[in-house]
């Protein structure tokens, strides 16, 4: 067992969405792909770690990155076996109309890495900050889960893992960088900023194509609609004979 050196708070934002995140994770079907995402995001997250590793010229962080995908392998398999019991106890009507594409953000933020274009000063930052921000959320989401204490208890074991990541990715990078630091922590900041309000941005775009098509089916297709059924009504059933003069001998084509 980990213990966190700092012990990471829900932030106020996560706070104050704690009832939303409690009406998410009361439906079943919901938690299910819920889980599968975040099973997904855990092990892309520990991919990149791994190719950090691979990269980094610092023997220390290379064993820590080690460790710390080892750690987020482990995180994606156990949100997967979860995802797999809870679905097993779902009736099969439930599992029929199963999408598994609901939008559920893990709270890492790993995916928005280019690890080979990061300095390890860089990399520690963002990865702190993610760290920070999952723990944040598994705390809440640990809270919420009162109703369903395995997945309950999944939470709260990974969230003393998230807690040591947000601890020695700062250590290190104070111990990399202890110049330029807090520098490395304002860019990762801004970046994740900027990302966020353009996954904000793209989600609202697509929102608003929804509606503006939505409502241009509504009201620029009828009168075509109508147009078409009396252009229908115009013409007389069944076969009728063609003018003369389109009556001709088929000697070409058209
Ligand atoms: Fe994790
Ligand atoms: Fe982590």
């Amino acid at each position: 067992m980990r213990s966190g050196r700092l012990h990471a708070r829900a932030t106020t934002f996560d706070r104050l969405l704690k009832p939303v995140h409690r009406w998410i994770w009361r439906n079943v079907e919901r938690r299910v792909q819920k889980l599968l995402r975040f099973s997904e995001t855990e092990i892309d997250g520990g991919r990149d770690i791994l190719r950090a590793a691979e990269l980094t010229s610092d023997p220390v962080l290379r064993r820590l990155y080690l460790e710390h995908a080892i750690d987020e392998f482990r995180h994606g398999l156990m949100f997967r076996q979860r995802a797999g019991s809870v679905l097993r106890e779902l009736p099969l009507r439930s599992k029929r109309t199963l999408q598994l594409d609901w939008p559920a953000p893990g709270g890492h933020g790993l995916d928005d890495l280019q690890i080979d274009k990061e300095s390890d000063g860089s990399l520690l930052a963002f990865l702190h900050l993610s760290e920070k921000a999952a723990a944040s959320r598994f705390t809440i989401y640990r809270d919420v889960m009162q109703h369903d204490p395995p997945t309950r208890a999944i939470f709260a074991e990974i969230l003393n893992d998230e807690r040591f990541h947000m601890n020695y990715t700062l250590t290190h990078l104070v111990r990399v960088a202890p110049e330029r630091h807090r520098r490395h922590l304002w860019r990762a900041r801004l970046s994740r900023l900027w990302k966020g309000y353009l996954r904000l941005a793209t989600a609202l775009a697509s929102a608003m194509g929804a509606l503006i098509l939505t409502i241009q089916y509504f009201t620029v297709l009828p009168p075509f609609a109508w147009l078409a059924k009396r252009a229908a009504r115009r013409e007389s059933p069944g076969w009728f004979p063609i003018s003369s003069e389109r009556n001709g001998s088929l000697r070409r084509q058209y």
